[in-house]
């Protein structure tokens, strides 16, 4: 998962200890050795110690479970790095759905449980998407030097951290300009989801551009905000469903928002499952002469269903998510009469398998930031300073899965290096 050379308990000696700097405070509070790390007793920041170790905190967790109840914070020293080790300061790293299926124990991807970090138990490190800046590098490092900017290879390394030490195989090299550590740390997985489904899909008609349609449910959802903004820019047409709003303003403000992103339509739930969806369909489709290829679900039950039913002949249906957790269930005659093809998208295993067409996506999301073409994702950002209270962390990470959020949690890390 990550270098086994990061420090476990046996950080510098309290002798070695007192002459840790950085902060004032830090030298005259009294020291604390606690979780296998060295910490001033008040009010100090972070700090490294003269002989270069790194001072870091990170969200653990030793068992599966709802993250209030095993989430914990933890400190520990990482050595200067060595060989193609790389030391990394966090600077944003998001809160995603997934990240929490993954705690409870019910996501595929099972994360390593290890003490490398020296916790007591073996624990998982959360988190799998972030930006780091390089804050030192190993010997042999080749690609990267102080200052860089990097986004992880792979999912599952742990990004909920203020600092790590990693490999610098296991880094992907950002070019910073023109980026914010937002932009940076949420482009790994639900705009690559998002590029993927609409590219790999479907064929589209290019001589067709403006005609073809595609139809999503968690419209405003980070991976439905990608895919509106990107068919924009591959002339395809977006019919996006949103869940209502407690009232009916919300629910219009919301609608405003996403057809600001360059969404062709937006359309309620409870619209998508009236009588008069059809009739709403034919009237945005031409009388159904403007084909809906594609459609892009993550939420399931009769919601997906319904999207099924306006797809055009040989169209796909792609299932990436299953926030409803209600199965999909198709009618026959779907797959029978209209040849349609139902398929799921995971972004962790195509990574894995076309890790240098990942790094293309990225670039490409990138481009198009840089040209004001692809807006940042609404979002709460909680600031992890190195005092940072272990409750209010993990208060954010329990609170990703309740539905109609203003925005996705992103921990936005302010310290030192
Ligand atoms: N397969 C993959 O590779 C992959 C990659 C990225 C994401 N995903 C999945 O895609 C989904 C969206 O992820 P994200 O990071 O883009 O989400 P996000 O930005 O955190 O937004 C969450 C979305 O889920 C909706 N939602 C929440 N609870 C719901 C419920 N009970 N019923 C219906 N909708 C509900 C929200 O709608 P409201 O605002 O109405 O609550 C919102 O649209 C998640 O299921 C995630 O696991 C999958």
């Amino acid at each position: 998962m990550f270098a086994p050379r990061v420090l476990r308990p046996a950080a510098p000696s309290i002798r070695q200890a007192t002459s840790l700097y950085r902060s004032a405070a830090a030298v005259k509070a009294p020291l604390i050795r606690s979780n296998g790390g060295y910490q001033p007793g008040v009010a100090a920041q972070r700090f490294v110690s003269a002989y270069g170790y790194t001072q870091a905190k990170v969200l653990v967790y030793p068992k599966f479970g709802e993250p209030k109840d095993v989430l914990q914070l933890h400190k520990h020293s990482i050595a200067p790095p060595s060989g193609t080790q790389v030391n990394l300061r966090l600077l944003a790293t998001p809160l995603n759905p997934a990240d929490i299926n993954q705690i409870q124990g019910v996501y595929p991807a099972k994360p390593t449980f290890n003490t490398i970090l020296g916790t007591s138990d073996p624990a998982a490190v959360g988190g799998n998407e972030g930006a780091f800046q390089v804050i030192s590098t190993g010997p042999d490092v080749q690609s990267l030097t102080k200052g860089d900017w990097v986004v992880m290879k792979r999912t599952g390394q742990g990004t909920w951290r203020t600092h790590a030490q990693l490999d610098e195989s296991q880094l992907i090299k950002v070019d910073k300009e023109g980026l914010t550590p937002l932009q940076a740390g949420t482009v790994s997985v639900n705009p690559v989801t998002a590029y993927r489904m609409i590219k790999d899909f479907c064929d589209w008609d290019w001589m067709r551009s403006g005609e073809e349609w595609l139809i999503q449910n968690g419209a405003n959802s980070g991976v439905g905000r990608a895919a509106i903004q990107l068919a924009r820019e591959w002339g395809i047409k977006t019919l996006n469903v949103i869940r209502q709003r407690e009232n009916p303003e919300e629910t219009e403000a919301l609608k405003k928002d996403l057809l600001e992103l360059g969404a062709t339509a937006v359309i309620t739930e409870a619209e998508l499952l009236s009588k008069e969806f059809r009739t709403i369909v034919k009237d945005l489709t031409n009388n159904g002469k403007q084909p809906i290829r594609l459609a892009l679900n993550c939420v399931g039950g009769e919601n997906a269903s319904a999207m099924a039913k306006v797809l055009a002949p040989d169209s796909h249906l792609v299932t990436y998510g299953a926030m409803s957790r209600k199965p999909v269930a198709l009618p026959s005659g779907l797959l029978i009469f209209k040849n349609l093809v139902f398929d799921g998208f995971w972004v962790s295993k195509w990574g894995d398998k076309n890790p240098q067409l990942k790094e293309n996506t990225i670039r490409d999301v990138f481009d198009l930031t840089r040209s004001g073409k692809f807006k940042d994702i609404p979002v709460q950002e909680v600031k992890w300073t190195y005092d940072k209270d272990h409750k209010e962390l993990v208060d954010a990470v329990q609170d990703t899965l309740s539905g109609f959020r203003a925005g996705k949690t992103i921990l936005v890390y302010e310290g030192d290096d």
